[in-house]
């Protein structure tokens, strides 16, 4: 059982590495930003809701995440743990999940702004089937296609600059607060996000408490 929290600013490289650890251990990759754009696609209740927030930048209120991650925690493909990637994102959803579960660690992703931002806006991602690819960085075969089902590749609303200095700021004034947070819990390993996918998987593995 392993039970990991990613945490770091947009456009660090959480989701690629997460779901790539989360293949590799079987554990479950539960992602809250994923969870909330599937909602919004199914234009639920909590998707309308959800879905101004996040064109903006700014977080979806506590307590509607809350709810999908109880959920989404509840399911079976987290017997062996899992990688939640992007919650908490500020002290109270922090407090939250402790009552939930306990954490075997928090992996911090640390990367200089100047290089985040070109992260971010040169994302595209698959409105079907989810994948992720970037401009320069992950191209796909075809451009401007997916790989698996080639649909026409897109961006996503909040990667426009509009709502990406927003998003940086809200990382800074909310949920860089858990780096000290979890520090004290003696929890807390910094990544270096630098570098090829290869070489942070890497550094990744190196980070994880030994079994
Ligand atoms: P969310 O989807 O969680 O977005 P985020 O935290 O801003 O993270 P990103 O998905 O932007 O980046 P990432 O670090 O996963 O990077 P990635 O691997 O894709 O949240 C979106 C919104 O949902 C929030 O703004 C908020 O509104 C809401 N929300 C979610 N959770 C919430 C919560 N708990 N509470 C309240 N609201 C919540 O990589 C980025 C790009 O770089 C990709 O194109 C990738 O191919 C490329 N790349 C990755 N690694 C490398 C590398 N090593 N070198 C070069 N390129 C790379």
């Amino acid at each position: 059982m392993l039970r990991l929290v990613f945490l770091g600013p947009p456009g660090v490289g959480k989701g690629t590495q997460a779901a790539r650890l989360a293949r590799e251990l079987h554990l479950a990759h539960l992602s809250t930003g994923d969870l909330l754009r599937a909602a919004v696609a199914a234009k639920t209740p909590l998707g309308l809701e959800a879905d101004g927030h996040m064109r903006a930048g700014r977080l979806v209120p506590d307590a509607l995440v809350l709810g999908i991650l109880k959920e989404r925690l509840a399911a079976p493909d987290t017997r062996h743990g899992f990688v939640l990637d992007g919650y908490p994102r500020n002290l109270a959803q922090a407090a939250a999940l402790a009552a939930i579960t306990p954490l075997d660690a928090v992996l911090a992703f640390d990367l200089p702004r100047e290089v985040l931002v070109p992260r971010l806006t040169g994302r595209r991602v698959c409105p079907t089937d989810q994948s992720v690819y970037h401009v320069e960085f992950h191209p796909p075969k075809t451009p401007g296609r997916c790989d698996a089902d080639g649909a026409e590749l897109v961006q996503r609303p909040d990667d426009r600059p509009e709502a990406v200095g927003t998003r940086l700021t809200v990382y800074a004034e909310q949920t860089a607060p858990l780096l000290a947070h979890y520090a004290a819990e003696g929890r807390l390993r910094t990544v270096d996000a630098r570098g090829t996918p290869d070489e942070v998987a890497a550094r990744v593995r190196a980070a994880l408490p030994r079994a």
